[in-house]
């Protein structure tokens, strides 16, 4: 069953669960090898499946969720997760703060395995619409909640070692309000996930048109009907460009100013411009500024949307 959460929707089951877990490999055409997000409804709930986190862990816990932060805990070795961990004694625990999400793993009492909502290697679904086209034939039922809210998935962290904390994937919780949270004697880092997260090395984000960073200055090949998926900066850039034609359809991201703004957008903006079925798109580049959680998060699926998997 397709949910809403505050990051994309997911795709949700009883972690513990054979059955229903392959069932949501099957409607993904998800490689094998690679493990689900576990969902709780509060870190009680975590504590009682027998995941110990670390004081670093449990002070971001209770800073940050229930919320779009993920985190890599031990599970012990005979847990029934590990039919949602591909067997790893190592599980990401989530707490979502969506509602409905919310209510549905307080009613199953079990925790509810969910990647994103989406066939892998393509952009997460963010709407009930979007699920319903990409995964419609192959799931039961899709609970409509609205847009998700930060239309990015969580930020990933590792919490297995007590008072360093690595990230796995930026998202909507910075490093610098983890910092912030731990004080100056937590080593916070950014790694590269090869050996940690399984799924970095596939394809990610991508929509099915092929998609090329936006240049205002560069003509591109107009007899190839492109669409373009612009901020608003770059949309006033291409108005006053030589080259500017008034046939092109341009899919609006928003201000580049405003990245929370642009990361809600984001992946309704790639199934906007995959609807007009054109042989190529172009986007704009978002280079992040600060150190700011979704704009770094926003930056890096960007370019992993544009230029396949880069770790
Ligand atoms: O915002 C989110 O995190 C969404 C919502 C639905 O909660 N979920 C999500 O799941 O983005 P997914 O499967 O699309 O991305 C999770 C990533 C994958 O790259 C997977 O390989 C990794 O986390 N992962 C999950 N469990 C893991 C584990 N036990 N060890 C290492 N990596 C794991
Ligand atoms: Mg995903």
């Amino acid at each position: 069953m397709a949910v809403p959460t505050e990051t994309v929707y997911g795709l949700a089951a009883d972690a513990t669960n054979a059955e229903a877990i392959s069932r949501i490999y099957k409607a993904k055409n998800r490689p094998a090898d690679n493990p689900l997000i576990c969902h709780f409804h509060s870190i009680e709930h975590i504590l009682e499946w027998g995941i110990t986190p670390n004081d670093t862990a449990l002070k971001l816990l209770q800073s940050f969720t229930p919320g779009p932060l993920s985190m890599l805990l031990n599970l012990p070795s005979d847990s029934s997760l590990k039919n949602a961990t591909c067997q790893r004694e190592q599980i990401i625990v989530r707490i979502p703060s969506n509602n409905i999400f919310a209510a549905l793993i307080l009613g199953s009492e079990k925790p509810l395995a969910a990647p994103s909502a989406n066939t892998s290697g393509r952009f997460s679904g963010t709407n009930a619409m979007m699920v319903q086209e990409d995964l419609g034939e192959m799931i039961d039922a899709i609970i409509d909640g609205g847009s998700s809210e930060h239309g990015l998935e969580s930020t990933i962290i590792d919490c297995t070692e007590e008072g360093t904390v690595k990230i796995l994937r930026p998202g909507p919780i910075g490093s610098d309000q983890i910092r912030e949270v731990l004080g100056p004697e937590v080593k916070v880092t950014k790694v590269k996930t090869g050996n940690i997260i399984p799924g970095s090395k596939y394809r990610h984000y991508a929509p099915t048109t092929p998609l090329f960073w936006f240049n205002a200055e560069i003509p591109f090949d107009k007899s190839r009907n492109p669409v373009l998926i612009l901020t608003m900066q770059d949309e006033k850039r291409w108005k006053g460009a030589a080259h500017y034609d008034v046939q092109v359809p341009v899919v609006m991201m928003g201000d580049e100013n405003h990245p929370e703004a642009i990361s809600h957008n984001l992946y309704q903006c790639l199934y906007h411009a995959d609807s007009y079925q054109r042989p190529l798109a172009y986007i704009s580049h978002y280079h992040a500024s600060h150190n700011i959680g979704i704009g770094i998060a926003l930056e890096e699926r960007l370019t992993k949307a544009v230029e396949g998997k880069s770790n």
